[in-house]
């Protein structure tokens, strides 16, 4: 079958084929179609990306329709089921999992990165007692780039390695800080020895009255979530770390304008408006008056539907799973339950069914997160601990592409046309301004 596409422009009656390459033809080639000599040539209109590819990328494959989740090949329930953290980061960022001796390599690399300047400490006190701990991390974030001069060589692959191992070993702590600092918590340093969740418990809850959440089987469920949440292909904060990363800014700041990106509601702050619904409906007999409401479109169901997923978000699956063995130790929330239930509910129901509404990996995440003694505030933050490791190896993935360049979408100008300044204006002081003052 020849892979080309022929189009027709009635303006001219011209015929124009195209290749297609892995289902897509170059925006570019759409230049070539012109109504005459002095056109610019067509171009695409796709507010939002809806079918637009920004890059070419080898790191993570997302079936909507099938409900498929694969970091560089590998299915996401092996890699949460299998894997370490750590592990599942040496890989996306890497390609390969690591050898045993890989992996002693990247920990060690890790460990020797969990540190941070007394100065970043001081700074994190700056912030109110209440600032919002995603404000402090993206601020904290865009702060360290100042220490690191080095990592503007952004095309020096050493330098990329380096960047790589210090985001990673340095978000958790600017984390933990930032809850720390919000409680009126003495700061607990990073103890390297420890396993990566591990560590990020040890910093939250040490020397703190949640002392007893710093559990083995609580930092494994951690674990897994951090491996659920490393990467999602081009998402809203992937897209921001690739248009900032391809200017050229430090892996600091391209880092700090993602999770940015993800601080908003639409994006990373979902499991949060998931949890304040349930407590809304409070108990399973509420649940078909709820359901009834959402039908007729006076809220949505939060944590269901997905612009990807047409299918169960196999992350949700996952999360489901991971509760179980994070309530044997918490014991059980009643909100699991009740989630259960309006999930079984919206299930069999056809507005759901018709829509292909699933549950997304928001509808169990915040459930978890809270039985784990995690507060709503801190949702997005454990979001970006994780994700960090998807930005970094997306943007390494653009700053090696011989393809990129500085990202610079078009518009389609509906502005005025040319119009001719008032004569009052002199440089840019309207006359009558200047009489009046001299009057
Ligand atoms: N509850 C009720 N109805 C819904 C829901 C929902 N959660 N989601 C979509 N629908 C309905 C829409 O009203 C629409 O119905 P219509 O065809 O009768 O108008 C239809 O399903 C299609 O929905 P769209 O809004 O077109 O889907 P889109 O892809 O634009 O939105 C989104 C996806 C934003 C995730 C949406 O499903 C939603 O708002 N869900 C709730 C919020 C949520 O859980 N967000 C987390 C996403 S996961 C993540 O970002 C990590």
């Amino acid at each position: 079958m020849d892979s080309t596409v022929t189009v027709t422009d009635n303006r001219t009656e011209k015929q124009y084929t195209f290749p297609i390459t892995h289902g897509t033809i170059r925006a570019m080639d759409l230049r070539k179609i012109k109504a005459g000599p002095e056109d610019f040539g067509i171009m695409s209109y796709d507010p939002a990306f809806m079918n637009t590819a920004s890059c070419v990328s080898k790191i993570t494959f997302i079936d909507g329709d099938k409900g498929i989740l694969r970091y560089r090949g590998y299915d996401i329930a092996d890699l949460a089921e299998h894997c370490t953290f750590p592990q599942a980061a040496y890989l996306v960022i890497h390609g390969e999992l690591p050898t045993p001796e890989q992996e002693n390599e990247w920990l060690a690399a890790l460990r020797i990165h969990m540190g941070i300047f007394e100065n970043i400490k001081k700074f994190t006190e700056g912030f109110r007692y209440d600032a919002h701990p995603m404000g402090m991390l993206v601020s904290t974030m865009a702060a360290l780039s100042t220490f690191y001069p080095d990592s503007k060589d952004v095309r020096n692959h050493d330098v990329q390695v380096k960047c790589i191992s210090r985001i990673i070993g340095k978000i958790p702590i600017i984390a933990a800080y930032g809850y720390r600092h919000s409680k009126g918590l003495e700061y607990i340093s990073p103890e390297p020895s420890l396993g990566y969740a591990e560590n990020f418990m040890h910093m939250m809850w040490d020397r703190s009255p949640l002392e007893h959440l710093k559990h083995p089987v609580l930092a494994r469920a951690l674990d897994v979530l951090f491996i659920l949440h490393i990467d999602h292909e081009q998402n809203c904060s992937a897209n921001a770390m690739r248009a900032v990363g391809s200017s050229e800014a430090d892996p600091f700041l391209s880092t700090a304008a993602a999770a940015a990106a993800l601080a908003g509601p639409l994006h990373g702050g979902a499991n949060e408006a998931v949890l304040k619904m349930l407590d809304e409906i409070g108990s399973k007999e509420n649940i078909p008056a709820f359901i009834k409401g959402v039908k007729e479109g006076k809220e949505k169901l939060m944590g269901f539907g997905h612009r990807v997923y047409k299918n169960y978000d196999p992350r949700a699956r996952m999360i489901k799973k991971t509760a179980e063995s994070v309530f044997e130790i918490t014991g059980r929330s009643k909100k699991i339950d009740l989630a259960m239930e309006l999930e079984r509910i919206a299930l069999n129901d056809d507005y759901f069914i018709s829509r292909k509404l699933y549950p997304n990996v928001d509808f169990y995440s915040g459930i978890i997160y809270e039985a784990m003694g995690l507060e709503a505030k801190m949702f997005t933050v454990l979001f970006a601990i994780p994700r960090a490791v998807g930005w970094l190896a997306q943007w390494q993935e653009l700053i090696n592409d011989p393809e990129q360049k500085i990202a610079r979408p078009r518009q389609v100008y509906t502005g005025y046309d040319q119009r001719k300044l008032p004569d009052s204006y002199t440089y840019g002081v309207r006359t009558e301004d200047a009489v009046a003052t001299t009057r």
